[in-house]
This record gives structure tokens, C-alpha cells and sequence, in this order.
């Protein structure tokens, strides 16, 4: 949620890009070609803040809000390239993972497997305190794990899984999802009773709109503009925090957010928002992000 750095900014001409972008992804032979790019996380290249990012980062949002993960079943939603997060929280002793991603990377390729070797190998120094699981290897991950482990390449708004799951979770994946009534009913159908769910919602700005000096200026585009620049791109949804706890209310689930991080309010010019977006609650608007816990109500 970074907001200090200007460029020269051109929304027009930053807009237009971006449906050029959108419209190369609609192409079939492209959009074949880019999955075979790394997005996120990319490649390790040795540095601890990387692995503190793309593989920790997860595990240590679990157990500092739900605590002890160990001998529990877990479901991540939008994992990214790699199985980074799955592994560190099977070698913190979760008894299965499984992942629902529309987008999957390329699990068990050379990058993935130097991700999972730095994971096991840096284990000690990131966590002295807890000891690798003696029933998982990083060298044999994933292939040898497959009892342990569920990979689903489909969205989460439809997908079924086989058994449910004691913990729900994912990190920067729910501001991409499509329909977020859908999200918070999947809720319902795959957490096992006495469940807990958590999701790190990023409301900032991505693409070249992360560089504006007003964090909002992607919300001044209309919706049929702003689904011209992404709608084969999976680009933010825009839904705000209000309407997220909305749909949450509509499933019916017990919510908690022990976590928010706001927007600097100077830098947002709320009269340039499209008029969508202008008549919302600005204390929703200034949500950078959030953090919510979900369980399901005992009837
Ligand atoms: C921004 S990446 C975040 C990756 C990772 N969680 C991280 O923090 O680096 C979003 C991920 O969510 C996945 N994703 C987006 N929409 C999804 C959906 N509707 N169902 C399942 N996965 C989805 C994408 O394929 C991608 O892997």
C-alpha cells in the first residue's frame, strides 16, 4: 500500500494502455504465452525479504491470528506461482493443504523447486522457535505428498472440494474475485464446522495506477470502462470494505476484522471519484487493507 511515489501521470493515456493490455489477453496464443510467465513471487533469488513475502508471510498471518496451525486441514485460495505458502505451513505441521486457483502456476517446475529447497533450508532461521515437520521433505514436495494435498485449477465462486476444511484462507486474491456473494456463501459449503476463515484484502491501487499519487484514482472510471481494461486480466473488482462485510452478512457469517490499514486522507481527492464510488461512506473509501475473520453462526 505504497502512496508517496509520483510519476507523471496521464490518466488517459495510462487508461488507454490498459485496455490495449486487456484487449492482447482476450487473444487466445497471448494469453497462452503469459501463463507461462511468473507473476508474483517470480523467481528466488536468495534474499530474505522474498521469502518473507512469497513464502511466510501467510503462515505467520495465520498463527498470529488464529494461533497453533499444527494438525489442521487448509484450503488457500489464489496460492499464486508456487506452492510457497502450502509448504511452510505443512512444515509448521498442518495436516493437509489444498489450493483453489482459477490461474495455477507451474507447481513443481526448477523456479518452484528452488522456492521450496530455500523454505526448508532457511526453516530454523525464521522459526527457532518451531521446529520442522519431520513428515514433510522440501525435495519431495509436491509429488510425493499427493494424499496430503488438493489442487484445484478453477474459481473459487464454483469450485467443490473433497472434504472441508478447519481453515479457509487467502492474501490479496479477494479484491480479484468476480462475484463476492458467491466468495462469502463458498464459505458454507467448504469450512468444517468450528472453522475459521482469513482474508487479507488489498484495496491499493496495482498495475500503473499503484505510482498515482492519489491511491484512488483507479476508482474514477466507470464500470464499463474500468471492465474494458480488465476484464480478461482478473484487475481489482473495486468492491470496498462495506460491501465486502455486506455480502458477509448475507451468508450469514460471524465476522471479525482485528486489522485495518487506511489510506493517507490527504492524498485521496474524493470529488474526482466516480459517482459510484462518491456517494460511499469515506471511512469504507479509506480502507488500504483489511484482515477479516470469518466463521460460520451456530444456528
Ligand atoms: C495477486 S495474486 C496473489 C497471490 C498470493 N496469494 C500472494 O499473496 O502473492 C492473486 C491470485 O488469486 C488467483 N485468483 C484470482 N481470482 C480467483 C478466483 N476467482 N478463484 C480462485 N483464484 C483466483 C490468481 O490466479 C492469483 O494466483
Amino acid at each position: 500500500m505504497k502512496q508517496s511515489k509520483t510519476i507523471s501521470e496521464n490518466k488517459n493515456r495510462d487508461i488507454i494502455k490498459e485496455i490495449g493490455k486487456n484487449i492482447l489477453m482476450g487473444i487466445p496464443a497471448f494469453r497462452r504465452w503469459r501463463a507461462t510467465r511468473p507473476r508474483s513471487g517470480a523467481y528466488f533469488t536468495g534474499e530474505d525479504a522474498e521469502l518473507e513475502r512469497y513464502a511466510f508471510s501467510g503462515l505467520n498471518m495465520l498463527r498470529d491470528h488464529i494461533g497453533d496451525i499444527s494438525g489442521k486441514s487448509i484450503l488457500e485460495i489464489g496460492a499464486g506461482d508456487f506452492l510457497t505458502s502450502g509448504l511452510a505451513m505443512l512444515g509448521a505441521g498442518a495436516e493437509s493443504y489444498g489450493v483453489i486457483d482459477n490461474f495455477p502456476g507451474d507447481y513443481t517446475g526448477a523456479a518452484a523447486k528452488r522456492w521450496y529447497q530455500a523454505i526448508e533450508e532457511n526453516w530454523s532461521r525464521f522459526y527457532p522457535k518451531l521446529s520442522w515437520a519431520e513428515n514433510i521433505r522440501a525435495a519431495d514436495f509436491p509429488e510425493k505428498y499427493a494424499e496430503r494435498l488438493e489442487l484445484i485449477a478453477k474459481p473459487i465462486e464454483t469450485s467443490a472440494t473433497k472434504k472441508k476444511y478447519e481453515i479457509i484462507c487467502s492474501f490479496q486474491v479477494v479484491e480479484h474475485i468476480s462475484d463476492i456473494d458467491a466468495f462469502a456463501e463458498m464459505h458454507n459449503r467448504l469450512l468444517a464446522p468450528g472453522g475459521v476463515a482469513i482474508h487479507r484484502v488489498d484495496f491499493g491501487p496495482h498495475d500503473c495506477w499503484f505510482y498515482y499519487r492519489d491511491p484512488l484514482t483507479y476508482l474514477q472510471f466507470s464500470d464499463s470502462v474500468w471492465k474494458m481494461s480488465g476484464s480478461n486480466r482478473g484487475t481489482p473488482n473495486r468492491f470496498r470494505h462495506h460491501e465486502f462485510l455486506a455480502a458477509f452478512e448475507r451468508a450469514n457469517l460471524q465476522v471479525e476484522v482485528p486489522r485495518t490499514d487506511n489510506f493517507k486522507e490527504h492524498l485521496i481527492n474524493f470529488d474526482n471519484l466516480h459517482p459510484r464510488f462518491k456517494k460511499m461512506p469515506h471511512e469504507s473509501l479509506l480502507v488500504g487493507t483489511a484482515i477479516y475473520i470469518l466463521s460460520r453462526k451456530l444456528l
